[in-house]
Parts: structure tokens; sequence; C-alpha cells
């Protein structure tokens, strides 16, 4: 029988976490998916049901809009957002991720590309109407959250929203018992996204489909 998926990524992620290379594992289990020796286990092949709702419910038009998918992975959250009119950019921090995003969209209006959270371009600041966080800032240990999230809330353009989407875990519970990957977020790093000038304006949890005993995050941002 092959290896669990979730053991397999776990391995690839604490032997780059163990080199001190917090991000180096994204490259290595997208490189080891592309060639079929592993699986990307949270590539759903469709959007991120949270998102799909989001955009059932607040019908966004994109028209004259850009929109930026954060840790994008291989581009399904992108073409929903793409799908909706607006000049979408797509970053990963694996070039194998983007190049599976392009064989999977080979028809896609997104813009996929290499880019860093942590070391963003700077003409990302204050660019994009509609910013969509899902999943990366708790793909990142606990000490390099406040930097990805900072840069996440930057990218919001002026009028612009930001939407996060991220698995919780309670504010009493110690970092040290946390052990990662994922480093689920905190309500008070739900709430670190919001700045003087970007508003928390809703804020829900809802458990998982595939397992009721995890919480997810769906969090929405206005800037002024
Ligand atoms: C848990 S996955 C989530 C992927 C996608 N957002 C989703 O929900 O399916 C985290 C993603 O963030 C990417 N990532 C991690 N660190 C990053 C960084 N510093 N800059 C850009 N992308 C990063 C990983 O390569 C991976 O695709």
């Amino acid at each position: 029988m092959s290896e669990d998926p979730d053991v397999v990524s776990r391995r690839i992620a604490s032997e780059s976490l163990e080199r001190d290379d917090p991000t180096g594992w994204f490259e290595n289990l997208y490189a080891a998916a592309a060639e079929g020796s592993a699986v990307v286990p949270w590539d759903r092949g469709t959007a991120h049901q949270l998102l799909a709702e989001w955009v059932q419910e607040s019908v966004p038009d994109g028209a004259d809009k850009t929109a930026l998918i954060v840790g994008a992975g291989t581009g399904w959250d992108a073409e929903l957002i793409a799908d909706r009119g607006y000049d979408t950019t797509a970053f990963d921090i694996s070039p194998s991720a983007i190049e599976t995003a392009h064989r999977n969209h080979p028809d896609s209006k997104a813009h996929y590309r290499v880019a860093d959270l942590l070391a963003p371009p700077p003409d990302w600041h204050h660019a994009f109407d509609l910013v969509v966080e899902i999943y990366t800032v708790q793909a990142l240990p606990i000490a390099l959250q406040p930097e990805a999230v900072k840069h996440v809330a930057e990218f919001v353009a002026p009028g612009g929203t930001l939407l996060v989407i991220a698995a919780a875990r309670p504010d009493d519970q110690p970092d040290e018992d946390i052990q990662g990957p994922p480093w689920p977020l905190t309500r008070a790093t739900v709430k670190s996204f919001a700045t003087a000038d970007l508003r928390l304006i809703e804020l829900s949890q809802s458990p998982s489909p595939a397992d009721a005993n995890v919480l997810r995050w769906r969090a929405e941002y206005l800037r002024d």
C-alpha cells in the first residue's frame, strides 16, 4: 500500500524545517507531486468551499478591478476569481506549483508567477482591489506569521477587500503545543490583519466538511 500523503508531506516539511528552511519544502513537495511520488494534501482540484460561498453571497464584479491570490498553489482559487472578471495575479513561492497551475489551466486569464510573500515586489503595495489569502500564513512557522500578515494586508488598495480563510485554534492554546505545519491561526492573529484603515467587517467560524473538529475562519476586511 502506498504511504499516506499527509505522512509524506510532513516528512518533506520536517526535513526542510530541520535545516531552518521554513519554505523550501513547498517546492520539494510540488516537484515530487509533479513526478508522481507525492500528493499535495491541500490540492482540492477545485476552489475552496468558503471562497466559493463568499463569491456566491457577494457576487463580486471584477470588471476593471485587480485581484491578488496569495500562495496560490495550483491555481483553483485564482481561476474562480479570474472568472469573475478580475485582472488576477496569482503567486506562489514554488516554481513547480506555478508550472502545475499553467498545466492545469492552459487557457487561464490569470497571471501566475513565482514570488515570496515574505519579500514581495514593491509595486504590489496597496495595489489590489481584492486580495485572497487561503492557508498560506498558517503554513509558515508562528514566528514568521506577523511579517506574513503585514505583507498580505499591505497588498490591499484603498477601497479594496481582503478575504482570509484559515484553520482556527483557540487563543488559549500555547504556541508550543502546535506541532505544525500547519500552525492554525488564533482569533488574535486573524484580527491582526486589520490596521487603522483596513477594517475587519466580517468574521465567522465554521467546521470543515471533512472533519467537524477542524474549525475554519472566514474573515473579510475593507480598506477605507
Ligand atoms: C497550505 S498551501 C495552500 C495553497 C492554496 N492557497 C490552497 O488553499 O490550496 C500554502 C501555499 O503557500 C505557498 N507558500 C508558502 N510560503 C510562501 C511564501 N513565503 N510566499 C509565497 N507562497 C508561499 C506554498 O507553496 C503553498 O502553495
